[in-house]
């Protein structure tokens, strides 16, 4: 396969194994490129590609630019904080604008779950999701999965816990769609009021204490507690829930994991979910992540530009 099967990135949970396939064979590719000396390539020179982020990010936001710089795209950023949305522009209207300008691709942070795919049912380009509020965020699953993939080889059989706040997070829905499609078995682990009601309906197993789900796991995935999406108090205290839930290397040593991959999507809050010695650890491919998103993202840009005018 040579084609992705949409001209839009917007989740996991609609794209194919051969989709996935495709975007970590490319991305092999560029992850070579953009470990020679001549770290660019012309590939998108034609491109114009608008970051139009609602939300705050530095991963997400800085990796995509340096990706579609790259691969020599032209490129222009939009802050939602400083710009007309403000005086009460609509999404719809705003993006119009901004693709008026002769721009080609957008990339797309939104606080709203499902706000990707309502954009692209609305406007005549690329819609590339880098995170919808509690829904999906694909990118991230998908340099996350080529992490592993880098790590442990084929996935089929590994056993992947997701730890944290499940509830709010979009790295954990996607990250258990694309690891399923990829062979994996997933768990996830958090105190009851952070799991959804019905995970076990995806297929995945739920635990509540900790040092179980980590005698379960090949890899655990931490994720941080997100306090901007809650708007009630789902556990007593913070640190409470670092006694609980925290990944230090104290439990690492007492669970007996002595090769255990330790992941983090990012922000880290360091000393509540994870501790200094196991986030900068030998166990810990938190900045592996980091430097494959950017040949991730280069794959899936590259490989939708390609296809932009198909019909999908
Ligand atoms: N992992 C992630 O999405 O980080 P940012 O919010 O900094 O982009």
């Amino acid at each position: 396969m040579t084609k992705l099967s949409s001209k839009h990135l917007l989740g996991i949970k609609n794209i194919s194994r051969e989709d996935i396939d495709l975007i970590f064979s490319t991305a092999d590719n560029f992850k070579a490129v953009i470990n020679r000396p001549i770290k660019k390539v012309p590939s998108l020179r034609d491109i114009t590609i608008a970051n139009i982020f609602f939300e705050n990010s530095t991963r997400t936001k800085l990796s995509f630019e340096l990706a579609e710089k790259r691969l020599s795209a032209d490129v222009i950023n939009f802050s939602a904080g400083s710009s007309s949305v403000k005086k009460g522009e609509s999404l719809v209207d705003t993006v119009n604008n901004i693709l008026a300008m002769k721009v080609d691709m957008v990339v797309m942070r939104h606080p709203n779950p499902g706000a990707a795919m309502f954009l692209s049912e609305r406007v005549d380009c690329s819609i590339i999701n880098a995170g919808d509020g509690a829904h999906e965020h694909p990118t991230q699953a998908l340099l996350d999965a080529f992490s592993l993939r880098e790590r442990l080889g084929d996935l089929t059989g590994k056993k992947v816990l997701i730890a944290g706040d499940i509830l709010h997070s979009r790295v954990a829905l996607s990250n258990i769609f694309c690891l399923q499609k990829l062979g994996a078995e997933v768990a996830v682990c958090g105190p009851s009021t952070l799991i959804p009601k019905h995970i076990e309906a995806l297929g995945v197993k739920a635990f509540l204490n900790f040092r179980q789900a980590l005698e379960w796991c090949d890899v655990v995935n931490m994720l941080r507690i997100q306090m901007e999406r809650q708007d009630i108090q789902y556990f007593p205290s913070l640190r409470e829930y670092t006694m609980q839930y925290g990944l230090s290397r104290q439990l690492l040593d007492e669970v007996g994991k002595e090769d255990i991959i330790v992941m983090h999507p990012g922000p880290i809050n360091r000393g509540v979910e994870i501790t200094s010695d196991i986030a900068d650890s030998e166990y810990s491919i938190i900045l592996d992540q980091v430097e494959n998103g950017v040949a991730v993202r280069m794959a899936i840009l590259y490989l939708l530009a390609g296809q932009a005018n198909s019909a999908n």
